[in-house]
Formats: C-alpha cells, sequence, structure tokens
C-alpha cells in the first residue's frame, strides 16, 4: 500500500525521511540535477512503489545513488579505472556511470539489466540523508513518466503530491539537467545521455568518448525514449519562422533575445548573457511556465551544439517529438 489522497508534507526534515524512507515508503528528494523520487535500492516493495506512483514501465531501470565512492562496494562488482579517475573527479556531481551489477540489487531496479546505474548527487541535504541511511536510493526523477523532470519541490508536490507522504526540499536545482549517463566497453567511454557533466569536461579526463545518446535504438538505455521531457503542449523547433497565423497564441522560449514576431508576454528568455549554465538551470522551470501560459503552441530555439547546449538541445528535440 502506498500513501494515497491526502497533501503531501513539505519540509527540511532529514530525520523525517529517514523515517519514512525505513518504513518503505517512497520520498521526494532534491539533487543538484532534477528531484528525484526515492526508495531503499534493496527493497523490492519500495522499488515497486517508486514504478507505480511514477507510472513507469519496468523496463526502464532506476539509478542507485549513495554518498560515497566507498560505499559503490557495496552493490557494484567492480569499478574499471577510467570509472575511479571520473569518480575521483565528478563524484559528487552530475555524472552517472553504468557499472557491473552487485546481487544485492534487485533485478527490478535495473529492468534485468547486467550492469547497475551509480550516482552520488551533490546536494548537502541529499548527502546527509544518505549518510545516515544503511541502505542506498533507487530514485528516478520525480515526475509522471514522459513529463518534464521537476526542479523545485513545488514541481514535485504538484504532480505526484497526493501520491508521497513527504518531499525533503532543497530549493531550486542548481543544474536543472539530468545527470549525464556513462558506460565502459573495453577501454572506451560511452555516453548514453548527454546532461549536466558536459562532454568537453569528461574528455579532460579520459580523452574522446564515444556519444551513443540515440534513444529507441539503445538497448544498454531503454528509458531513453525519444518522445520524452514533453510539456503538454505542442513543441516545435524554431527554424527561422513562424508559420502560424495567430501570433499571440505562440509561446517563444529564447536563448539570448526575444522573438520580434511575437508578443513579449509569451516569451521566455534562457540567459541573456548566452550563459550555458544559467539556460541548462532554467529550461525545465520555463517549458513548465509556457506549458501554464494562455498559447497553443510554444516555439523553442535550439543552442549552438557544444558545452550544455548538447544535453539543452536533446531535450529540447525530444520534447518535440510526439508519440
Ligand atoms: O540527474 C539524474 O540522473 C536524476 C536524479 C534524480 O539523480 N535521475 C534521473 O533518473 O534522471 P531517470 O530515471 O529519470 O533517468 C535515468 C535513466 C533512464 O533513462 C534509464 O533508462 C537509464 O537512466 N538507466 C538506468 N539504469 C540503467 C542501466 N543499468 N543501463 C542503461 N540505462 C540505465
Ligand atoms: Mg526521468
Amino acid at each position: 500500500m502506498y500513501f494515497c489522497g491526502l497533501m503531501t508534507i513539505i519540509g527540511t526534515d532529514i530525520q523525517q525521511a529517514k523515517i519514512f524512507l525505513e518504513q518503505g515508503n517512497v520520498v521526494g528528494i532534491p539533487t543538484e540535477t532534477v528531484y528525484g523520487l526515492a526508495g531503499n535500492a534493496f527493497d523490492i516493495e519500495a522499488v515497486t512503489k517508486i514504478f507505480e506512483v511514477k507510472n513507469r514501465p519496468t523496463f526502464d531501470p532506476l539509478i542507485v545513488h549513495t554518498d560515497s565512492i566507498e560505499r559503490l562496494s557495496e552493490f557494484v562488482q567492480f569499478i574499471p579505472e577510467k570509472a575511479l579517475l571520473l569518480a575521483q573527479k565528478f563524484m559528487p556531481g552530475p555524472l552517472t556511470m553504468l557499472l557491473p551489477k552487485h546481487p544485492s540489487i534487485p533485478d527490478l531496479v535495473t529492468s534485468g539489466l547486467d550492469t547497475v546505474a551509480v550516482r552520488i548527487p551533490n546536494h548537502p541535504l541529499t548527502l546527509e540523508l544518505l549518510r545516515s541511511l544503511a541502505f542506498p536510493l533507487a530514485a528516478p526523477s520525480a515526475n509522471p513518466f514522459g513529463y518534464i523532470s521537476p526542479t523545485s519541490a513545488q514541481h514535485v508536490a504538484k504532480q505526484l503530491g497526493e501520491k508521497i507522504p513527504y518531499i525533503l526540499d532543497g530549493g531550486e536545482c542548481q543544474i536543472g539537467l539530468e545527470s549525464t549517463i556513462i558506460g565502459f566497453e573495453n577501454e572506451e567511454v560511452i555516453v548514453y545521455r548527454k546532461g549536466g557533466l558536459a562532454i568537453e569536461e569528461i574528455e579532460k579526463v579520459v580523452g574522446k568518448v564515444r556519444v551513443n545518446s540515440h534513444s529507441s535504438s539503445n538497448p544498454k538505455a531503454p528509458g531513453m525514449l525519444k518522445s520524452h521531457y514533453s510539456p503538454r503542449k505542442d513543441l516545435l523547433i524554431f527554424r527561422g519562422e513562424i508559420l502560424e497565423e495567430n501570433k499571440n497564441k505562440i509561446g517563444y522560449l529564447a536563448f539570448q533575445k526575444y522573438n520580434p514576431e511575437l508578443p513579449r508576454e509569451n516569451q521566455l528568455i534562457l540567459s541573456e548573457s548566452g550563459d550555458y549554465k544559467e539556460a541548462a538551470k532554467y529550461l525545465f522551470a520555463y517549458m513548465r511556465q509556457l506549458d501554464g501560459m494562455d498559447i497553443d503552441k510554444i516555439y523553442v530555439e535550439l543552442l549552438p551544439e557544444k558545452d550544455l547546449g548538447r544535453a539543452i538541445n536533446d531535450r529540447l528535440k525530444r520534447a518535440a517529438v510526439k508519440a
């Protein structure tokens, strides 16, 4: 049975979150990337609740979160050399690694795969919570399956509020994009999801990587479906012109400048100074905001294909694909 029908509590009480998690409940947790929907990764019932609350198919595996590189050995078989180098440099941080799974992790968590996705989130409240627990936390992003990821406790409450007893409020997410997911094959590092850690940063540590984040044909990442991160309204990529006649019903997500063809009140700017980090931080919140406006369609601008612009464009293109 899971919590149902009452409003969730939003608070900063780590002890309270710990008690709910120890009872096998699921709790909203802050991270620097996006909010997670967390449960005991060793407990099949808690993991089942995560899938139910999110309405997520069980073929889409979950990331397991812990607080230190040392504790990874509780649920991975071994850490390849390049993985250790990257872990030392970027963990805690917006990086998830696919590593050989230890039998302590139930198959449900990994959808039967022999790798487990691991991450050490960089948020003081969640790190303290993880340190206080005897188990790691399985946590997908705390949004209903297919919708935009939440970057504040209020986003989580709005969408999953009646289904979970507690949301640990850590303020707005500082990075705003999900973690970058990488795996290791022989000596090669492979990127499966572009995210909050720029590929350029990873390459500074381990040299050239292979980027393989194309969803549907990618058995390594069954959950990276094409139609993802979607707002409810139609979202189109701006290719130089607005085709609709009634310009008053068009919303616009710009990188640096307003589109002079459209009314300003329907437009949001990601970063006037062209800062990729700032753009990433506001991307999902602005997509939500546009989704709530009195408009029919949303046009979005793509960013230059470098730095975090690559992950931002990836999310925008996935959101633009209709199921
Ligand atoms: O930033 C993040 O990564 C956030 C925060 C909460 O940590 N979490 C997150 O989880 O984005 P989620 O479940 O929304 O996305 C995880 C992705 C899914 O697309 C899933 O398919 C993939 O990771 N994944 C998980 N385990 C995997 C595995 N063993 N092999 C391949 N892909 C895996
Ligand atoms: Mg997600």
